[in-house]
C-alpha cells in the first residue's frame, strides 16, 4: 500500500519524483506529497488530498527546485485521507521530513510519551510518531541522522518502508524497511528508492532489495552503504531487472486493465515458454525439480492467498486432488496466521500472490516456516518479498500488472498451478500418461481461445449496457467454475461498486434464491462438461423466479441457449483449464460495466494494488 520514491543526483528531482509518483499511484492514491531539498538547504513539503494530478497543481508556482526529494502517493491506514495526514511528515522543528509505508503498531503509547515531552502533533497518522520519534533521539543522544534512525526503529512496533531527509544536508537520504517492500536503484552517480522498480527502472536497470530491518544510507556521489538496525554492515548484490518500460504503459488501450485483459494469450504463451514444450512432451518447472522428493511424498498440500489469489488456489485444490491425489486445503493467509493451524511434517505449503508484497500471505508464511513447512510460492512481481522468503517457487512471468483489479496474474496463476500439477501427477503417475499429454496439448492451445473470447468484446460491451444500472449481481458456478463465480462476482464489486455474490451453484436453493426476482441479474457459468446438466437445472430454478440470467456457454451449447437470457460463448476446453477461458468475459463484463459507471477502473476506490498492511 502506497507509494514511494526518492532521488538523489544530478538531475532536478521534482520531474522524476512526480513521474515516480504515477508510476506508483496504483500502490495508493489518496493523497500525495513531496519534500525537497533546494540548493540553499531549505526542506520544502508539499502535499495534499487527491491523485498525483492534484498535488502538481498545488505545486505550481512553487519552489520545487533541488536534486534531493522523497514523495509518497498515501493509502490511509491512520487518520482519514486529508492534507494534514498526507506525507511527507515533518519533525516538530520541521528539520526532518520523512515518507512511510506501513503501520506503526504502537503509535499511541509513543505519541503519548512525545506529547509529555512537548512534541506537538499535526495529523492523525502513526507515521508522523516516527518522525517525532526519531527528532527527539537525535536532539537527546546529539547523534546523526542514521544513529536517531537506528535507534527510533528499535523502538517501533510494526511494519515500514520510510526515507527520511535533513533540512541543511542536501546530500543525504537515510532508507529503512521491515515488512514492506523497498527497492534501490543505482544509477550513475545518482540513486533512486522506491517501493517497487517501476519508478526506477526508466533511469536504471541495476537495482538492490533491502531485506528486513536494514537501513540504506545513500549520500550523493558515493556508493550507498547498507547496515541493519543493530549497526551490522551488510553487502548486496547489485541485481539487474528485465523490466521494460513499455510494459509500464499503456499502449493505446484506455486502462491498463484493459490492456492487462487483452494481453493475457501472450502473457500465458511467456508464462509457459520453456516450461512447456508439446513436441518433446516435457513440462518443466525448475522450482518442482528442485525439490521432487518433496512433492513425490507430500501428503498434504496447503494454499495459502487473498483476494483474486484465494480464488486462484481454490481452482488449485480442485486440479492438484483430481490430477494429483494429494489432499489440498485452501486458506485465506489471515486466518490462517491466527488460528494456530496444524502442519505435518511432509506438508506443503503454496503461497499465491501477484504482488509477492501481501503482509498476510508473508505473515503466514512465516508462520509455515516456523511450523517446519516447505513453502513454494506462486508469484508475479520479480524480486518480491515472498519470492525471496520462500524455499521454492515460480514466477507467473506476466511482467507488471497495475490495474488494481487482478486479471492477467489470476490467470497466470491458474497456467503455472496447472504446470505444476501436472509435473507432479506426472511424478507420481496418478493419471496415465495419455491423459497427461491430453492436457498438455490442450494448455497450449488454451492462448488461442483466449483470443476467441477476446473476438466477443464488442458483444459483451453491448450486454453490459443493459445491467449497468443493476443493484446486486449473484454469481454462480459448480466445479472448476464455482471459484470462476467468486472471482466473477469480486470483479464487478472492486471497479463496479455493484454489489455481487458468488455461490456454487447447487448453494443457491440453501438461501440466496430468495433474492431472486425479475430485477436479478444472475450470471451462471453453465460450460459443456461434467456438471452441465446439473447447472441446467440452477438455470431452470432461477428461470422459474423470473431472475435475468446471463449464461457462459459453450461454443457447441444448444440447450442454455434457449432458456437464458443472454449467452456469452467460450470454447470448450478440458473441465480442469475451464476457468482459464470461463474468467475472460466475466472480466469484461466488469469492466465494461464499470466503464459505463464512469468508476476510476484502474484506481478503484479504497483499493491498492499491493496491501502490505495486516
Ligand atoms: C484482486 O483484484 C484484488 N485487488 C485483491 O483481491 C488481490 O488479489 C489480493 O489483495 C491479493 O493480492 P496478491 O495476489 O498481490 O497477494
Ligand atoms: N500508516 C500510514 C498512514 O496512514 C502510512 C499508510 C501508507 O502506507 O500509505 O499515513
Amino acid at each position: 500500500m502506497c507509494g514511494i520514491v526518492g532521488y538523489i543526483g544530478h538531475q532536478e528531482a521534482y520531474p522524476i519524483l512526480i513521474k515516480g509518483l504515477h508510476r506508483l499511484e496504483y500502490r495508493g492514491y489518496d493523497s500525495a506529497g513531496i519534500a525537497l531539498i533546494n540548493p540553499t538547504g531549505e526542506l520544502n513539503i508539499y502535499k495534499t488530498k487527491g491523485r498525483v494530478s492534484d498535488l502538481e497543481e498545488f505545486c505550481t508556482g512553487k519552489d520545487i527546485s533541488g536534486t534531493i526529494g522523497i514523495a509518497h502517493t498515501r493509502w490511509a491506514t491512520h487518520g482519514e485521507p486529508n492534507n494534514a495526514n498526507a506525507h511527507p511528515h515533518y519533525s516538530e522543528s520541521e528539520n526532518l521530513a520523512l515518507i512511510h509505508n506501513g503501520i506503526i503498531e504502537n503509535y499511541s503509547v509513543l505519541k503519548e510519551q512525545l506529547v509529555q515531552k512537548g512534541y506537538h502533533f499535526h495529523s492523525q497518522t502513526d507515521t508522523e510518531v516516527l518522525i517525532q520519534l526519531i527528532e527527539y533521539i537525535k536532539t537527546l543522544n546529539n547523534v546523526d541522522l542514521c544513529t536517531a534512525v537506528q535507534l527510533a526503529l528499535g523502538q517501533v512496533i510494526g511494519a515500514y518502508a520510510i526515507a527520511v531527509m535533513e533540512k541543511g544536508n542536501p546530500n543525504q537520504i537515510i532508507a529503512a524497511r521491515k515488512s514492506s517492500p523497498l527497492v534501490l536503484g543505482i544509477g550513475d552517480n545518482e540513486f533512486f528508492i522506491g517501493s517497487d522498480a517501476s519508478p526506477i527502472i526508466e533511469f536504471t536497470n541495476k537495482v538492490i532489495y533491502l531485506e528486513d530491518e536494514e537501513i540504506a544510507i545513500i549520500k550523493r556521489n558515493e556508493e550507498p552503504k547498507i547496515v541493519t538496525i543493530g549497526n551490522v554492515e551488510k553487502t548486496h548484490e547489485i541485481i539487474q531487472l528485465e523490466l521494460s518500460l513499455s510494459q509500464l504503459e499503456k499502449e493505446g488501450y484506455p486502462h491498463f486493465m484493459l490492456k492487462e485483459i487483452f494481453e493475457q494469450p501472450n502473457r500465458l504463451r511467456d508464462c509457459m515458454r520453456g516450461r512447456v514444450d508439446v513436441t518433446g512432451n516435457h513440462i518443466v518447472l525448475s522450482g518442482i525439480i528442485d525439490y521432487r522428493e518433496k512433492f513425490l511424498n507430500a501428503k498434504r498440500i496447503l494454499i495459502l492467498a487473498c483476494g483474486t489469489s484465494w480464488h486462484a488456489g481454490l481452482i488449485g485444490e480442485y486440479l492438484i486432488e483430481e490430477i494429483c491425489r494429494i489432499p489440498v486445503e485452501v486458506e485465506y493467509s489471515s486466518e490462517f496466521r491466527y488460528r494456530n493451524p496444524i502442519i505435518y511434517p511432509g506438508d506443503i505449503v503454496i503461497a499465491i500472490s501477484q504482488s509477492g508484497e501481501t503482509a498476510d500471505t508473508l505473515a503466514a508464511i512465516e508462520q509455515a516456516k516456523q511450523q517446519g513447512a516447505f513453502v513454494y510460492g506462486i508469484c508475479n512481481v520479480v524480486g518480491s518479498s515472498i519470492a525471496r522468503n520462500t524455499h521454492s517457487g515460480s514466477y507467473t512471468h506476466v511482467g507488471p500488472e497495475i490495474g488494481v483489479a487482478s486479471t492477467k496474474a489470476f490467470t497466470a496463476q491458474l497456467c503455472v498451478l496447472a504446470m505444476l500439477a501436472l509435473c507432479i501427477a506426472r511424478e507420481r503417475k496418478t493419471i496415465p500418461e495419455t491423459h497427461i499429454l491430453e492436457l498438455l496439448n490442450e494448455l497450449t492451445r488454451i492462448p488461442n481461445k483466449i483470443e476467441r473470447i477476446l473476438q466477443s468484446d464488442d458483444s459483451i460491451q453491448k450486454l453490459s449496457n443493459i445491467f449497468t444500472y443493476a443493484h446486486n449481481f449473484i454469481y454462480l458456478g459448480r466445479g472448476y467454475n464455482y471459484p470462476v463465480a467468486l472471482e466473477g462476482a469480486l470483479k464487478l464489486k472492486e471497479i463496479s461498486y455493484i454489489h455481487a455474490e458468488g455461490y456454487p451453484a447447487a448453494e443457491m436453493k440453501h438461501g440466496p434464491i430468495a433474492l431472486i426476482d425479475n430485477e436479478m441479474p444472475v450470471v451462471v457459468v453453465a460450460t459443456d462438461n461434467d456438471m452441465y446438466e446439473k447447472v441446467i437445472s440452477n438455470i431452470q430454478e432461477i428461470k422459474a423466479r423470473n431472475g435475468r440470467v446471463i449464461a457462459i456457454v459453450s461454443e457447441s451449447d444448444t440447450v442454455v441457449k434457449t432458456i437464458a437470457d443472454y449467452v456469452i460463448e467460450v470454447p470448450t476446453t478440458a473441465d480442469c483449464f475451464d476457468p482459464l477461458l470461463t474468467t475472460i468475459p466475466l472480466q469484461l463484463l466488469s469492466y465494461h460495466i464499470a466503464v459505463n459507471k464512469r468508476r476510476d477502473v484502474d484506481m478503484p476506490r479504497n483499493l491498492a494494488k499491493s496491501v502490505t498492511v495486516e
